[in-house]
């Protein structure tokens, strides 16, 4: 990336020099001195020495509100005290078995109690596994093997998630009719093939391709709110027109809500009132440590119980192991629907003031998001979808991002973001504050 960034890089560079000089000797070990496509941005990434509540430390000692949390996952901040204990008192009883502890099943039964479409879940090690596990669910139930999904869905990274995720508009031709485009080189163009996207919150046309392909869809799968593509929540027409479709063709409606579980206590679902066939969850299920699940229906989940076969065998060296599932049950039970509620006002009040400052400085802009979630979109259009996201102003996003970190402030490079638990609203004022500061020196 190239973007005029008016001082805004230069001054990263003055602040970040032992980042810098990391991530240079890390490219000898690391391509780019990256693991984590999400976590790179251009030149280099800041590089963590710490973290606790809200805050974060790089290397180089400058403190920072952290308002990305590991992609989401943090809703309690960073080393909240009861979760360091209880994974503390595990450590000392160890890791990870080859049988079952009884945290996996005390996690279970709080999801199962927690969100509307969970008869009975599986756990895996990440969200990835989870919608992996969905799609061959859905496949083997039904006796189909097309699925569908979302332009700019994201999914995770395996083959069939990998397509239309991030393409260039151009190429993926008209927005109401998209083309399916894998998002990596390697996915092979077979699995394309089995992948009908369709253009997220147009209800109409969405409705007119799946009709289209109804009988040979085993699956339809999509986050409730569109998340690393954006921070666009689904309108409650487009879900419930889905809900209805696929319950009409037989088709597994999959709620990936790896992410959404911020929309709501009861998770997006429970926030739209809709219920899907099977839900796939990760991050925040597992208090900071790799964590996925997925369930849904009685009779789809049966595919896995042992004492029947299984016709699907999912095994995994961590799934359900005791670290994850403590830290995850520790955590769950600290969400109560009183911190959704606090966590929703402080989104509201940033939010809100993003939108104000901006209106100050005429800068065109479209703040996104729902529950603690959200994302900065400089465009005069609404955003309802991958398209709306595309089109946005992406050379000053770029700007912006940099001089927030400048400023003290941790978002996504994509300008997306989500407020957690020990914030104030002194915390969330600074970032307005932040971006004020940066937006009159653009
Ligand atoms: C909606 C959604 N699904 C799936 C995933 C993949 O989860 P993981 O990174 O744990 O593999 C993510 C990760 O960001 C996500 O946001």
């Amino acid at each position: 990336m190239t973007h005029a960034t008016n001082g805004e890089l230069p001054r990263y560079l003055e602040l970040t020099p032992k980042s810098r000089s990391i991530t240079q000797e890390g490219k000898h070990y690391l391509p780019g001195a990256d693991t984590r496509s999400s976590a790179y941005w251009p030149p280099y990434p800041i590089v963590l020495e710490r973290g606790q509540g809200c805050r974060i430390w790089d290397v180089d000692g400058t403190e920072r509100l952290d308002f990305i949390v590991s992609f989401t996952t943090l809703v309690l901040g960073h080393s909240h005290p009861q979760v360091v204990a209880a994974l503390q008192s595990q450590a000392t009883r160890g890791a990870t078995f080859a049988s079952p502890t009884e945290s996996q099943y005390r996690l279970a039964k709080l999801l199962r109690q927690r969100i509307p479409s969970l008869e009975l879940l599986r756990f895996t090690s990440s969200g990835t596994e989870a919608t992996m596990n969905c799609l061959r669910a859905a496949r083997a139930f039904t006796g189909r093997t097309k699925i569908a999904k979302a332009e700019g869905g994201y999914h995770g990274t395996h083959d069939l998630a990998s397509v239309s995720v991030r393409v260039d508009p151009a190429r993926a031709g008209d927005p109401r009719r998209p083309a399916s485009l894998p998002s990596n080189a390697g996915v092979p163009q077979s699995v394309v093939d089995e992948v009908i996207v369709f253009p997220y919150n147009d209800t109409q046309a969405t409705c007119q391709i799946l009709e289209a392909h109804a009988r040979e869809l085993a699956a339809v799968i999509v986050e409730p709110v569109l998340g690393s593509g954006g921070m666009v929540p689904a309108e409650p027409a487009f879900l419930a027109m889905l809900r209805e479709l696929t319950q009409r063709h037989g088709i597994v409606l999959i709620f990936d809500e790896v992410m959404s579980l911020r929309a709501g206590f009861h998770g997006a679902q429970g926030h739209y009132g809709v219920t899907p066939d099977m839900t796939a969850l990760g991050k925040v299920i597992g208090g900071g440590l790799p964590v996925g699940a997925f369930g849904g229906k009685q009779d789809i989940m049966e595919l896995y119980n042992p004492t029947k076969g299984p016709a699907i065998a999912h095994s995994g060296s961590f799934q359900g192991n005791p670290m994850t599932m403590t830290a995850g049950l520790v955590t769950m039970e600290l969400i109560t629907p009183q911190v959704y509620q606090r966590l929703e006002a402080l989104a509201h009040r940033l939010r809100e003031g993003i939108r104000a400052v901006c209106a100050e400085f005429e800068v065109p802009v479209h703040v996104t998001g729902l529950g603690s979630l959200y994302g900065i979109h400089f465009t005069g259009g609404p955003v309802r979808s991958y398209r709306d996201v595309a089109a946005a102003d992406k050379a000053l996003a770029y700007q912006v991002f940099l001089g927030l970190l400048n400023e003290g402030i941790m978002m996504h490079p994509n300008l997306l973001g989500c407020v957690s638990l020990p914030m104030t609203e002194a915390e969330v004022d600074h970032h307005v504050e932040a971006l004020r500061t940066v937006l009159a020196r653009r």
